[in-house]
């Protein structure tokens, strides 16, 4: 199918000048620092920061600003939505611990077409089913510990605002005109795709529907103008799309040509007016993006886009699914560009979670469900599991059995267990008290080395957002605890008494500041088994919430130290109902046919 574009003007659009880069807002308000540096090489060093790595010196007027997609409201979130926000939550706990003031943002998309259509398919009007859906992604979030700072919903006041402030100004650059659009829309995408991009029968490869034939006279935004200018950002910084390898599909989209593209529709009427021209809304896309910005818009200030710019923008990372990346990194930066806005620091695409292959979603309905996860497994296994599991920036299928097994042999085994026996052994020997300092307990002992190696490690792939092998390297540190218990064995050292017992004391010293410092490296993945293992080690809430990446360095226990009772941080998931213990769950499920590594039992414990 051709897409014809009529245009009067169209023609005087490669006269105008190049794009206005001058404009460029700082945070004043936030008292920012520069702006980070980004290295040459993305593969390899750290994507935010050209500190050394093993400098964790916070940096307290250091921002970070990150966002999640905006996600539609034609349905509740199933797992694939939740996944990127889980990846995003654990950045920005990550982040936090640095000592960086960190703006997370989230929210819900909530005009359009398909919004309506599922309004009305509810029986709902577009308003109300807007308030329920868009609830249920905050309830979800809480469930799921979503720390976010900001949630904007495009059917927000400032919002409106915003967009059409925006739109204004891109006017005013010349870069929106009339005309007419023939071609094929995806509803579920919303966006009018190219017929070689399609499947049999004209369908949308993602959501494997057939495209309707929609004919519209739009206006446009001026995207082709934008070519060059962004070829140049590309080049200038090729960090600015991440894996490196989406690069590469960013930068031959840009090169087969771009074309203009419709920013407004005659035919939907849930939308954001066009100013001055209430026949047309605002297209959900060119609507929606400007909630990253909206989102920093003070509630109690009347709505104005350079202030608001000021108050955080750029952002230092979207993190968006792949089956987005077009408009994140080519239409959102000419969008901004046209307005004389900063783009963003860097647009990483992360891939999908899949059932049998295919994308997990809404419009196929082969979805699973986030609340099931959470009630039958707990928020820290199933935030553990897909930042593990799944590499980021890769697709990755779901299996309950390799849940169960991999939660089980890491959280319960490696972690959890390492702590409950040697607590165990503390209580039975040294009545729950430290004998001495950790930094005295490691004196000469090459193993505290090998923790603060991992330690550095996870740090790296926490800063490159390699949060899978960022979880490895923390579960190494457990791997590497479990052997030197095993290989000192404790118990056999305390039956023997004099100086062996004195020894043993101080290896379980080196044990628990070992699991101490898992519990700071793994927050950002699982905060809330992180607060309960720091309970065990006898610290107060505030003192946890206190904590920072530089916690991780060895040396926090101290002699004196009372730990608390031993009792299981993390249950194993068994095969049964689910049951709660006091606080902790021990979980079991029907289906499980795996067999979960057995804790291992700790003679004279
Ligand atoms: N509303 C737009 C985004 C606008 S951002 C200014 C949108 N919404 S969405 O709800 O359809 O998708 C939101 C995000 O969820 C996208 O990044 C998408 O890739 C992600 N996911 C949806 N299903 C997914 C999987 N099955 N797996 C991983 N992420 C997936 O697009």
């Amino acid at each position: 199918m051709a897409v014809r574009i009529n245009s009067s003007i169209q023609n005087t659009l490669c006269l105008l000048n190049p794009p206005l880069f001058s404009l460029r807002y700082r945070a004043s308000s936030l008292k920012l620092k520069p702006q980070l540096h980004f290295r040459q090489n993305p593969s390899r060093g750290a994507l935010f920061c050209t500190c050394a790595t093993t400098d964790i010196t916070p940096q307290s007027t250091e921002h970070f600003v990150l966002t999640t997609p905006l996600y539609y409201v034609n349905a509740p979130p199933h797992m694939g939505s939740a996944y990127t926000t889980i990846a995003a939550d654990a950045i920005a706990r990550f982040q936090r611990l640095l000592g960086k003031s960190v703006i997370f943002i989230t929210g819900t998309d909530e005009h359009g077409e398909k919004i309506a259509t599922a309004a009305m398919a509810q029986g709902s009007t577009p308003p109300d089913h807007c308030n329920l859906i868009s609830r249920s992604y905050k309830t979800l979030w809480k469930d799921l510990d979503i720390s976010y700072d900001k949630f904007i919903r495009t059917t927000d006041s400032k919002h409106e605002a915003i967009v059409k402030e925006f739109y204004s100004r891109v006017l005013a650059n010349g870069d929106i005109y009339r005309a007419d659009y023939d071609g094929l829309y995806c509803v579920n995408c919303e966006e009018y795709k190219d017929e070689k991009e399609l499947l049999d029968n004209n369908c949308c490869p993602v959501h494997l529907k057939p495209c309707v034939s929609r004919k519209e006279d739009n206006y446009f935004f001026a995207l082709s103008k934008y070519q060059k200018a962004l070829e140049d950002t590309l080049y200038r910084n090729p960090n600015f799309v991440q894996p490196s390898f989406r690069l590469n599909e960013v930068q031959s989209w840009i090169k087969s040509g771009l074309r203009d593209f419709s920013i407004s529709r005659a035919s939907v009427e849930w939308g954001i007016p066009v100013p001055d021209d209430k026949t047309q809304t605002i297209y959900v896309w060119f609507d929606a993006l400007l909630g990253y910005i909206s989102a920093l818009s003070d509630d109690q200030e009347q709505p104005d886009l350079l202030k608001t710019v000021s108050s955080g923008w750029p952002a230092s990372l979207h993190l968006i699914g792949k089956d987005i990346l077009r408009f994140h990194a080519v239409y959102w930066p000419a969008m901004l560009m046209s307005a004389g806005l900063s783009l963003p620091k860097m647009v990483f695409g992360h891939g999908f979670l899949t059932k049998d292959g295919m994308k997990m979603g809404k419009s196929l309905g082969n979805i699973l469900e986030p609340n099931d996860l959470v009630n039958k497994f707990g928020t820290d296994a199933v935030r553990y599991f897909f930042l593990r599991e799944v590499e980021f920036g890769n697709d990755g299928d779901y299996s309950e059995e390799r849940f169960i097994n991999i939660v089980n042999a890491h959280l319960a085994n490696t972690i959890g267990n390492l702590l409950n026996r040697t607590l165990g052994l503390l209580k039975k020997n040294c009545q729950s008290i430290l004998v001495v300092d950790s930094t005295t307990a490691a004196e000469g002992n090459e193993f505290k080395d090998n923790v603060e190696k991992l330690v550095d490690k996870a740090h790296i792939h926490y800063e490159n957002l390699s949060l899978s092998s960022a979880c490895e390297a923390v579960l190494e540190i457990g791997n590497v605890g479990n052997l030197y218990m095993d290989q000192r064995a404790p118990w056999s050292l305390f039956k023997q008494g004099g100086t062996a017992a004195e020894a043993a004391a101080k290896d379980l010293v080196i044990i628990l500041e070992t699991v101490r410092i898992i519990a700071i490296a793994l927050f950002p993945v699982t905060p809330s088994l992180s607060w309960r293992i720091y309970a065990q080690l006898g610290y107060s809430r505030d003192q946890f919430d206190a904590a920072t990446w530089r916690d991780t360095k060895w040396g926090g226990l101290k002699g004196g130290q009372v730990m608390a009772q031993p009792k299981p941080v993390f249950a194993r998931i068994e095969n049964q109902t689910e049951v709660e213990d006091k606080g902790v769950a021990v979980r079991k499920t029907k289906k499980s046919k795996a067999k979960p590594k057995q804790p291992q039992e700790v003679a004279g414990a």
